[in-house]
């Protein structure tokens, strides 16, 4: 028995459990109960003890931690095991780390703070400690490289879900995985991989929500936000966290059957911020302007030019940016 199986069901009971209870849902006795309880206690975990009612969780020390999102995870294997630190150069530097050493598909790395975050386009990811998450999963796909550029458009499709649901804002999504929300970013994600000519060995998903900050630095303030911003409300960072992991396991089993993004195209649609808008497409060789239609099976973006030609426009390739601006 592990303190996080106490933990979940204290808070899964959100009132009192009694010893009884837990000793025979963990099948352990009372003392070891009682001994776990005890030791949750010493961490900092305010539990409420009451004769003939038994426990009851009042608080947690902190909202970020191995043991916070561990007790919240209701995964198969998303997020199974969470490798927490405090301070990281960058989680995925450190799931690569842990992928070149053999660690397991759906191992994730959270970190409160990271002394070196990167963004997509080799930019900085500013990553001060105390608000924000900071996770990469690691997978090990049974997919070709050239199908590996979905997987981002998964786990985009899931935080904007995990968002939607624990955070009650109306996250969209910029083509291909930023998540928006009152033309703010909130969230964006770095997908890195590790392949011979044909076959993946282990992909990274970064992913980094800016949750609780009030403010950001002059650089980022026109376009990020928080969903403290949006909500004006402070989100327990664990329980995202968990929440991303399960909206993530359900969309990528579906997808690993499929090999395509065929079963999450509506629902993908459907959050699409740039849909029925005029786009830039910024294509290095030949840069256009249309109309974003959706996105097809292989999660490219079709764009509508005038006179009606549809080209599918591929992530990997270019960006798009709204006509005024960002989004
Ligand atoms: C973007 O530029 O939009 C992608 C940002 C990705 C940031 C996350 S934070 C966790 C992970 N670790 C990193 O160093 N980057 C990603």
């Amino acid at each position: 028995m592990k303190k996080t199986d106490i933990l979940s069901l204290l808070r899964e009971a959100d009132g009192f459990v009694s010893g009884q209870d837990l000793s025979e849902r963990l099948q352990v006795s009372r003392t070891a109960v009682w001994k776990k309880i005890r030791q949750l206690e010493q961490e900092g975990y305010m539990i409420e003890a009451v004769r003939n009612r038994g426990y009851r969780l009042v608080s947690s020390p902190r909202d970020l931690g191995a043991a916070e999102v561990e007790s919240r995870l209701t995964t198969k294997w998303a997020g199974r095991p969470v490798c927490y630190l405090e301070s990281t150069p960058s989680t995925n530097r450190e799931a690569k780390r842990i992928g070149e050493e053999g660690g397991a598909h759906g191992t994730l790395v959270v970190a409160d703070e990271q002394t070196a975050g990167r963004g997509r386009r080799g930019r900085d990811w500013s990553s001060p400690k105390g608000n924000s998450i900071y996770m990469t999963l690691l997978l090990r796909p049974k997919l070709p490289p050239e199908k590996i550029s979905m997987v981002t458009l998964v786990m985009g499709l899931a935080v904007a879900a995990a968002i939607r649901d624990t955070c009650g804002v109306e996250a969209g999504i910029k083509w291909p995985n930023d998540i928006v929300a009152e033309g703010r970013k909130l969230c964006g994600i770095l997908t890195e991989v590790s392949a011979e000519m044909t076959a993946v060995s282990y992909v990274v998903i970064g992913v980094g929500i800016n949750v609780n900050e009030e403010s950001f630095p002059e650089s980022i303030r026109d376009i990020a936000g928080s969903i403290r911003t949006v909500t004006g409300k402070k989100t327990d960072r664990a329980q995202l966290v968990a929440a991303c992991m399960d909206r993530f396991e359900s969309r990528y089993e579906a997808f690993e059957v499929q090999q395509d993004l065929t079963p999450l195209m509506e629902e993908y649609n459907s959050l699409l911020v740039n849909r029925g808008r005029r786009v830039r497409v910024l294509d290095q060789a030949s840069p256009f302007e249309g109309t974003a239609l959706g996105i097809n099976a292989s999660g490219e973006l079709l764009v509508e030019r005038e006179g009606g030609e549809v080209t599918p426009v591929y992530a990997g390739e270019v960006s798009v940016r709204g006509q005024a601006g960002y989004v």
